[in-house]
């Protein structure tokens, strides 16, 4: 029984941590758990190079973006893009009525489209479409327009003398491209076209309906105050009225050459304050806020009042 017991008492001794072959045996395990663990380390220190490659790429956008981006924070920061209901944010787009003052700064026409979708719009106009580019580009973003009216002439106007120099075989060759180009939404009822002047248009389409109309088919003034006048009735309280080029038209001709002369009407009358006198005569005349794009030739946008009282209605 001493004996035994003895023998178990030296066991114990030979596992402990002085006994010589247990330092040995530690030993051993500790350099095989260190090299089971080197591929992972590997990897790891290759994931961490990698990730610091990435942080070294340069972080400083190209001037135009940094100006844009500068721009657009700025903007942001004036901006109140939420208040607080019941404890819950509502970001100015959520809001039943959102206005056009609180748009963030936009650099680009096409930086409208995505607030298209987020105000949940769902009907638009696009009158001088052309080859039809900015209407496939406007509703690849606004995913939930149900319906887009596509209004040009794709012709000749006996009434008007449009600068450049488009044949009629060019206005035949851009109907065909518009057509081709938006035949996905044409055959989802989305798009329809109507060929004819802008303003034998208008009374085709329903009062206070539209959420969004985009102006950019004639450029002098008299033309303009007309396409407005005929489609200001179209948009319900709320949706917004945009165009392109608010220019004008010594601004024009500067940067297009002499060909894009806008300074006379139909009527011979010469007003070189072209679309931009057009819009600010209007916005002036029913006290409306003008929002513009930042590109050079931009967009305009103004949006009508909530409590607006049409005549028609
Ligand atoms: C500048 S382009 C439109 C470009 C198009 N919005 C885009 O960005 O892709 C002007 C268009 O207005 C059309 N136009 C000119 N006078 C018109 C009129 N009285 N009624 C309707 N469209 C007209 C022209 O046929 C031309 O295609």
């Amino acid at each position: 029984m001493a004996r035994i017991r003895q023998k178990s008492r030296n066991k114990s001794r030979d596992e402990s941590c002085g006994n010589p072959s247990f330092i040995f045996k530690s030993i051993g395990f500790f350099c095989m758990f260190q090299l089971l663990r080197l591929p992972r380390a590997t990897h790891l220190v290759h994931r961490n190079a990698a990730a610091e490659e990435a942080v070294s790429l340069p972080s400083t956008p190209p001037p135009a973006v940094e100006e844009e981006t500068r721009a657009f924070k700025a903007h942001s920061a004036l901006t109140p893009v939420v208040e607080q209901k019941r404890g819950t944010e509502i970001l100015w787009w959520q809001k039943e009525k959102p206005l056009l003052k609180d748009w963030p700064y936009l650099p680009e026409r096409r930086h409208i489209l995505p607030w298209l979708e987020k105000l949940k719009f769902t009907k638009g106009i696009e009158v001088g479409v052309q080859r039809g580019f900015l209407a496939r580009r406007t509703l690849s973003v606004w995913k939930s327009c149900k319906e887009y009216k596509l209004v040009d002439l794709w012709g000749a106007d006996p009434n008007y003398k449009q600068p450049g120099r488009d044949t009629i075989a060019h206005h035949h060759a851009h109907l065909r491209k518009a057509q081709n180009i938006l035949k996905p939404y044409t055959d989802r009822s989305i798009t329809e076209f109507f060929v004819m002047r802008s303003v034998d248009a208008a009374p085709l389409f329903q009062d206070s309906y539209y959420d969004y109309v985009y102006l950019d088919a004639r450029h002098d003034y008299c033309a303009v105050k007309e396409d407005i006048d005929a489609y200001w009735p179209k948009l319900r309280p709320g949706g917004i009225l945009a165009g392109h080029d608010f220019i004008d038209a010594p601004s024009a001709v500067a940067a297009l050459g002499p060909n894009k002369d806008w300074s006379h009407c139909e009527d011979g009358t010469l007003e070189p304050r072209a679309v931009k006198g057009a819009v600010e005569d209007f916005a002036a005349s029913e006290g409306l806020d003008i929002v513009t794009t930042h590109e050079g030739f931009d967009t305009w946008l103004m949006q009508k009042p909530y409590d607006y009282k049409d005549s028609t209605a």
